[in-house]
């Protein structure tokens, strides 16, 4: 179970559970849920209007990730992430604080969400 703090200055912050063990449950389909007003286009991780940021407030070291072409591409044309800084992040096997909320898959970690 993972503990999820959607954040925005103009709304309150609620957090949510999170089911994470499915591991098909994205970050927006679990906002959706929630009634939380994460903006959002394709659902598809090309237009980037559900770019949010995405940090730890967890004990424990964050889990690997790796983005996908599609979400790569994405963030580099919002100039969120460079390709050195991809490069790194593979080498770190660490997820980018940038993320695609159609994208993300909820894992199973608590999470602090700004939209
Ligand atoms: Fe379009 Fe996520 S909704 S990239």
């Amino acid at each position: 179970m993972a503990l999820v703090t959607f954040s925005n200055p103009d709304f309150k912050d609620k957090t949510v559970y999170a089911v994470a063990g499915s591991h098909t449950e994205t970050l927006l389909k679990l906002a959706k849920e929630n009634k939380i007003p994460v903006q959002f286009d394709c659902q598809d991780g090309e237009c980037g209007h559900c770019l949010v940021r995405v940090t730890s407030i967890d004990e424990k070291d964050r889990m690997g990730y790796f983005l996908t072409d599609k979400e790569q591409t994405v963030l580099k044309e919002l100039g969120k992430l460079t390709q050195d800084q991809i490069d790194q992040l593979h080498v770190d096997d660490m997820p980018s604080e940038w993320r695609l909320a159609c994208q993300m898959i909820v894992r199973d970690e608590d999470i602090l969400v700004e939209y």
